[in-house]
């Protein structure tokens, strides 16, 4: 299993560091545009394996894409992160030429390769590369439920004063502060409704805090975060890499799932070998429903501002 990740930044070296340290894949290739970057990271992160016990062998690259060649998994995380007081869709001018040639470069050397895209505005970046590549629609993803849930996760822990593997709970919808839709409803503890233990006021505040987890790292780190988006992307890596079958929120390309259409948003997906096997359709209650629904709307906002014709 060959896994490339293009970006040697905090995010792309956490992603490399989790993913040998779980020890699934044969090799993580990881590119950087800055000479020697990817290099000196991957050098780096070598020199712990006889530390951590990891067999994976993970190699850098500047900006040569012949070394990601054969890849079953990359991930797209190139790009400017957000610093404090900027929204995910102010990155789009940017991030979007940069995602749009990385994808293609990916692709020239991997024709059968599962993309996952972290680079943001994400769900926007997912469909630019829906529409400029011709890779079937379950083979490209997009990162951010998967990390939403996992902060929507930490808030209930912290609220109820629990370990977070007792705490169950999802945020479908775009991965941006007005966007994301965490389903409190469905969260539970050990499967007990969260509304047993926490009163309606502060399930709303983990909901608050849930939708500006990003925001709130990126003002008090300087940057965005790296450590839980690496480890979110790891576990969409390991799912597709040991056919997991296992459900993530997604950035997936909706084509009348939940009555939505040509947009990617973050909806539940069963993830296995050939990426996205199944969009689930959940029974939302109407208020979800409107909420995913306005979410939808600013999505859709932002890929308007995309200019497909270059
Ligand atoms: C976040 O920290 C990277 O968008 C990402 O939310």
């Amino acid at each position: 299993m060959k896994v490339t990740i293009v970006g040697a930044g905090a995010v792309g070296a956490s992603c490399a560091e989790y993913i040998a340290i779980k020890n699934f894949a044969s090799e993580v290739v990881l590119v950087d545009i800055k000479e020697d970057y990817a290099e000196g990271k991957a050098m780096d992160l070598m020199q712990t394996a006889s530390l951590l016990g990891f067999d994976t062998k993970i190699t850098g690259a500047t900006n040569d894409y012949s070394k990601t060649a054969g890849s079953d998994i990359a991930v797209i995380t190139s790009g400017i992160p957000r610093k404090p007081g900027m929204t995910r869709e102010e990155l789009i001018g940017i991030n979007a030429d940069i995602v749009k040639s990385v994808a293609s470069s990916l692709i020239e050397q991997s024709p059968d390769v599962t993309i996952i895209v972290v680079s943001n505005p994400m769900d926007t970046m997912t469909y630019l590369v829906h529409k400029t590549t011709n890779l079937p629609k379950n083979r490209i993803i997009g990162m951010g439920g998967a990390l939403d849930s996992a902060r929507f996760k930490y808030r209930i822990s912290e609220a109820l004063d629990c370990p977070a593997s007792d705490v169950e709970g999802m945020v479908i919808g775009g991965h941006s502060d007005t966007g994301m839709v965490p389903l409190t409803r469905l969260a539970t503890r050990n499967s007990v409704p969260v509304s047993a233990f926490l009163s309606e006021e502060r399930i709303n505040q983990i909901s608050e805090d849930t939708k500006v987890g990003g925001a709130t790292l990126t003002k008090m780190l300087g940057t965005s975060a790296w450590y839980a988006p690496g480890a979110a992307v790891s576990s969409l890596v390991q799912a597709i890499a040991n056919d997991q079958k296992k459900m993530f929120p997604c950035s997936a390309l909706l084509e009348g799932e939940y009555g939505l259409n040509d947009l990617c948003i973050g909806v539940p997906v069963i993830l296995g070998k050939n990426g996205i096997e199944e969009i689930v359709e959940l029974e939302l209650d109407e208020a979800e429903k409107a909420k995913l629904k306005e979410s939808s709307e600013g999505v859709s906002k932002t890929n308007g501002l995309l200019d497909l014709k270059k």
